[in-house]
Parts: structure tokens; sequence; C-alpha cells
């Protein structure tokens, strides 16, 4: 499956496109919780406001009866209902983790996850991937760190995601080689060998810690398309590169406007990209295009 996005519903699409097994590389940034609506212009492009409602009734029950979802997601879902009781919350979280399991499936043993969320729902979410990926799996909390924007006077400033990074199994690829830091000054390394101290030039750099600082994309910025929450492609470069190889294939089933999409084809990955609103897949659009890497196109 090369270079194509789809419009629709992304649990339909998996579901209908996606084979099991199939993909290397899965990253989404979906709707955080954040209790309001997103706009491009005058025109909502998406919602982040969430009711329970029919379809979380039918979604909870689906989760409830899938045999290939586990006793521990059910028995999790279960518990936050009797926490949350039907709220809000307990809808987008059961949006969520049908969604997320159905990613699980497609993805393949050696390939890794990682989910784009923030404090409004990141502690919850944790427990949700660590039933379906297995605790044991989960590698790292990534605090993407980011000082600009206003800043209120009433409580420390917010000014991180965080990305949880989980792999399918205990083989998975990180390709330290490729994202090495420069160290700050021309440090050396001492190391003790052969009974004494021998002095040996880093040739490098450093591993990058799980904190990245990146700036978000100021309405200046000469990448910004004008999406609403429009991720940096500096991020998912970091991603992409440690986290698969050329030719493989990378999943964004919330892909906005098209960051990931766009990054996978210049570090020559195959994409899958799959977003609900016209707008998203407009901007993607447009973007690949320019790009000349979009192979196809499909409505759902
Ligand atoms: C936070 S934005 C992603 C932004 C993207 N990372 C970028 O850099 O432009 C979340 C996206 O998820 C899409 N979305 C939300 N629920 C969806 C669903 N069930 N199926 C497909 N897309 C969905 C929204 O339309 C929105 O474009």
């Amino acid at each position: 499956m090369k270079n194509q996005l789809f419009y629709g519903e992304n649990l339909e699409i998996l579901r209908k496109f996606i084979p099991d097994n199939s993909v290397d590389l899965i990253y989404i940034d979906p709707p955080f919780h954040s209790k309001r609506n997103y706009y491009l212009l005058e025109n909502q492009v998406f919602t982040d406001i969430w009711k329970w409602n029919n379809i979380s009734e039918i979604e909870f029950l689906e989760i409830l009866e899938n045999k290939n979802i586990s006793n521990k997601t059910k028995n999790l879902l279960k518990n936050f209902e009797n926490f949350l009781e039907k709220n809000n919350l307990f809808a987008y979280l059961v949006n969520l983790t049908l969604r997320i399991s159905e990613m699980y499936r497609i993805l393949k043993d050696s390939g890794s996850f990682y989910l784009h969320c923030d404090f409004s729902a990141s502690h919850y979410l944790k427990l949700i991937l660590d039933s379906i990926f297995g605790n044991q799996n989960f590698q790292n909390e990534i605090i993407w760190y980011y000082s600009a924007g206003v800043r209120g006077k009433k409580r420390w400033a917010k000014k991180h995601d965080t990305i949880f990074f989980y792999s399918k199994s205990q083989k998975w690829t990180f390709n330290w080689k490729n994202i090495l830091e420069p160290f700050e000054s021309k440090m050396t390394q001492w190391r003790y060998s052969q009974g004494k101290q021998q002095r040996k030039e880093i040739p490098q750099g450093k591993i990058p810690a799980d904190v990245f600082e990146i700036q978000i994309l100021n309405t200046m910025a000469k990448e910004r398309n004008g999406y609403p929450t429009q991720k940096p492609e500096m991020l998912l470069e970091k991603i992409i590169k440690a986290s698969s190889n050329e030719g493989e294939t990378i999943l964004d089933a919330y892909c906005g406007s098209g960051t990931t999409l766009v990054v996978a084809a210049k570090l020559n990955r195959n994409f899958i990209g799959i977003d609900n609103s016209e707008t998203a897949i407009h901007v993607s659009q447009k973007r690949l295009t320019n790009a000349k890497v979009l192979h196809q196109t499909t409505k759902l």
C-alpha cells in the first residue's frame, strides 16, 4: 500500500482497508479532550467537545463484546465507568479505546506506536495503552516542551504535550545513530581501559533525552499551513527517523494537515493518512501534491 490518503471515519477505514500486521509505525495526534472546537478562518474543521450519546453506548458495548479486545481493557473501562460514570470524558475514552485497539491489530509485531496527547486525559490514556500493549512494552513518556504562547497568572504555565511510546513486542526499531544530538562543546569522553584513563573523542553526539524542546509553529512560521493544531515537522522527523526505516509504512489515523505524511515521504517511507475532516483532507492533499508524493486519495 503506497502513499494513501483516506477521507472518512478512521475506525471504518482501518477495518475495511488495512490488513493485520501491516504497518511498521503508528503516530497519532487525536483530539485531546480540550472541550473546544477548532477553526480554519471562520469554518469549524473539527470538534473536541465530547458527550455521552447513543454512539458512545454502542461503542462501549462493542468493546465489551469484541473478542479481540483483552479482558484487561474491558475491566479497565468498566472501572472507568464506575469512577467517571457515563460522562463526557468517558465518551472520549471509549472512542479512543476502540480505535487504538484496531490500530494494535494492524501494527506489525516489530512495530512502534506513539500517542500524542496532553494533561486533559493523558493519565487515563496511559492506563488504556498499558492494557492494550502491555506495561512491559511501554518505552517512553516523551515530553514535548515549548515556551511560546500565553501564560496565565493563576497557575504554572502549561507548556508541554505528552507523547507515549509503546512497542508491540520486545523487538522494536530504535535507530539511535540517526538521531544523535551534537554535544554543546568539544567534550571528550574519558574511558578507563587497560589499567589507565584514555582520552577518546566522541565523534557523533548524544542520544536525545525524552524531553523534546521544539517551538510550536507561530503564525509567521514558514511551514505553517493554517490548520489548527498543526505539529512541527521537526517533531515528526525525530520520531520517524528513530522508529522506522526507509521503505517501511507509517500510519497516521488522525492526520489533520498531513504533517506525518509529508515527513514520512521526505524520509523515503510509505504513508497511510486518514482524517474525517474535509478541510484536513484538502490541506493534506495540497501539501502532498506539492511534494509530488501522493499516490491515491480514497473517500469512504
Ligand atoms: C489534532 S488534529 C491532527 C493535527 C495533525 N497532527 C497536524 O499536524 O496537522 C486531529 C485530527 O483528527 C481528526 N479526527 C478526529 N476524529 C477522527 C476520526 N474518528 N476519524 C478520522 N479523523 C478524525 C480531526 O479531523 C483532526 O484533523
